[in-house]
């Protein structure tokens, strides 16, 4: 190795000169490798969260391969690593605790390795923000691949959309028009084919989210993930990653404020989740990109709504993907995009849309036949939520989105549960129904508990939806008048924590505000409810007590808050 040029690549500082140093870590890494992989080409890592028990990535290993194999051909070296994978339906007592844990894992052996670059595999919903937080802190040329949806499943005729069908199928067997052997049969027609959950959940939509910020190779995000295409578009990745390396084209070239602003417009026209409000949040606290809750609804909240997809539609992901995309959708609504926000390929994502076609106009709508004409989030202010809360005014019914009620207050989601069914509960159409105790800090994680169940008595009384109010989160599959994400929480102090029951509360959507109407001296005097105290000052340990000690609110995209910011690739001193 005596007289190997220096190279300018990160990795060089631990695979260059011939010293003892040097020699270790060449060494330990041979296993096969020739000496040219180390003469300074680019090490790709793929952070690849496969894992058995989240289901929905756990193709990604295939994936990994066909990566590989891009690398290799463009004259890199590609290194699978591992990361944390949280399966959404499986780990407990909500992913949404773990997020930041994930990200930080990767952020951290991002960091510590030698690796010049990186293709992100994720899939399932809190995989693909987890990746984009951590390659955004460590600002290392980075792309993702979104493991895809599933197929579209068939039962006894029908389509079956994972996770919105559910619903309905329990339903049918309630109403006797299903028999339970037949449900339990139904199960393996739900989940037909490796990938994640084929509705516009958020696992659809952070996919296509990554795609709009431009870290996907254009037309890549929806490939359903049993479609050969997935494999060729990784290999394709794989070929890119070492060109991003090359050309030093990183998180910061790409994350910018135009990039985010796109991915507003887009999540409004794919009528994305409304998870996607504190991950876009959280992607940019880590950039120290400015970016906030108002963004959303200045810039989102007259796009229509153009993608005509479940649990608001009727079609899958795997016939937005057969219908032309992301792209074929955004190119109806190309002038509302930044021009200059740039993609992996180093040109704007802007220039990918001319040739981006729709090949079926019952799925990606013209612009002047939308599904819905204003489709984005609206943020919500007043003395129930001074940082903001955020509701779907699409989603919701339009003679709620200006309502005065009474409330009826429920600690925690044991409480919702333990009382909703209840035939005697004090509850009308009028009634706002409050749910605390379900913010970040609170539960701990901000579950998807927002969207609460009607009471059995009024469902009987045919009322179809009713004012909601939540620190909580709403699953991407939900609907109904829900406003959610309230800031600050209950158990960070919030105004949440001094409803009652039977205050009466003003919701007006078109004027953006949200508040209880109590008597400012009453409203003074009054102290938190005991139950959130009680929950909040529960002893916990090791990462829960650290979440809840350092958690940001919603409305900030509830990050960790000595986690905000970039922190960069610098390497490390070592000790031997
Ligand atoms: Fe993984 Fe829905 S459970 S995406």
């Amino acid at each position: 190795m005596e007289g190997r040029p220096v190279s300018e690549t990160r990795s060089a500082q631990w695979y260059g000169g011939s010293d003892r140093n040097g020699y270790i870590h060449r060494a330990w890494m041979r296993r096969g490798l020739p000496a040219h992989a180390f003469d300074g080409r680019p090490h790709i890592a793929i952070a690849n969260t496969a894992s058995d028990l989240t289901p929905c990535n756990a193709h990604l290993n295939e994936v990994a391969e066909s990566v590989k194999r891009g690398v290799y051909e463009a004259g890199g070296i590609p290194l699978n690593m591992p990361a944390v994978s949280l399966g959404e339906t499986m780990v407990r007592p909500t992913a949404m605790l773990w997020r930041n844990m994930a990200a930080m894992a990767t952020e951290e052996l991002l960091r510590a390795n030698p690796i010049d670059g990186v293709v992100l595999l994720g899939g399932c919903d809190k995989t693909i923000p987890s990746l984009l937080m951590a390659a955004a802190s460590v600002d290392l040329p980075a792309v993702v691949v979104p493991g895809g949806p599933m197929l579209t499943g068939t039962f006894r005729g029908q389509p079956l959309g994972c996770g919105t069908d559910v619903w309905r199928l329990s339903e049918e067997v309630r109403a006797g028009t299903m028999s339970q052997e037949q449900f339990i049969a139904s199960e393996s027609s739900m989940i037909r084919s490796r990938g994640h959950c084929n509705t516009m959940g958020t696992a659809s939509t952070m996919g296509l989210m990554a795609e709009a910020l431009g870290m996907v190779l254009p037309g890549l995000a929806g490939t359903p993930a049993a479609d050969s295409r997935l494999l060729e578009r990784s290999h394709e990745t794989g070929r890119l990653a070492v060109e991003m390396v090359t050309e030093q084209r990183r998180p910061s070239d790409l994350l910018t404020r135009g990039s985010f602003l796109n991915a507003i417009v887009a999540l409004a026209a794919t009528g994305g989740s409304s998870n996607a409000v504190v991950h876009l949040l959280a992607i940019a606290g880590r950039l120290g990109v400015e970016l906030t809750l108002e963004d959303f609804d200045h810039t989102g909240s007259d796009v229509p709504l153009l993608v005509d997809l479940q649990p608001a539609g009727r079609f899958l992901m795997e016939d937005l993907f057969r219908a032309g995309g992301l792209l074929a959708a955004l190119r109806e609504v190309k002038d509302l995009l930044d021009p200059t926000a740039l993609t992996v390929t180093g040109k704007p994502l802007v220039d990918f849309l001319d040739g981006a076609q729709a090949w079926d106009r019952e799925v990606i709508r013209f612009r002047d036949n939308p599904v819905q004409p204003q489709a984005g989030i609206a943020v919500l202010h007043g003395n129930l939520a001074p940082d903001g809360a955020v509701i779907k005014p699409a989603a919701a019914s339009p003679h709620l989105l200006q309502h005065r009620g009474p409330a009826l207050v429920f600690d925690s989601v044991e409480d919702m549960h333990g009382r909703i069914n209840d035939p005697d509960l004090d509850v009308d159409a009028d009634t706002v129904l409050v749910l605390r105790g379900c913010g970040p800090k609170g539960y701990p994680g901000m579950p998807e508990v927002a969207n609460m169940p009607l009471p059995p008595k009024l469902l009987e009384q045919g009322v179809r939806d009713m004012v909601r109010i939540c620190d909580g989160r709403m699953s991407g599959t939900a609907y109904g008048t829900v406003i959610l994400h309230v800031a600050p929480e209950a158990a960070a102090g919030g105004p949440l924590s001094l409803v009652r029951t039977g205050d009466m509360i003003n919701l007006d959507v078109s004027a953006r505000t949200i508040d209880v109407d109590v008597a400012a001296d009453e409203w003074a005097a009054r102290t938190p409810n005991a139950a959130t105290v009680e929950a909040f000052a529960t002893p916990r340990r090791g990462w829960e007590q650290l979440y809840v000690q350092t958690v940001q609110q919603a409305n900030t995209g509830a990050d960790l808050d000595f986690l905000v910011g970039s922190s960069g690739n610098e390497v490390s001193r070592e000790s031997h």
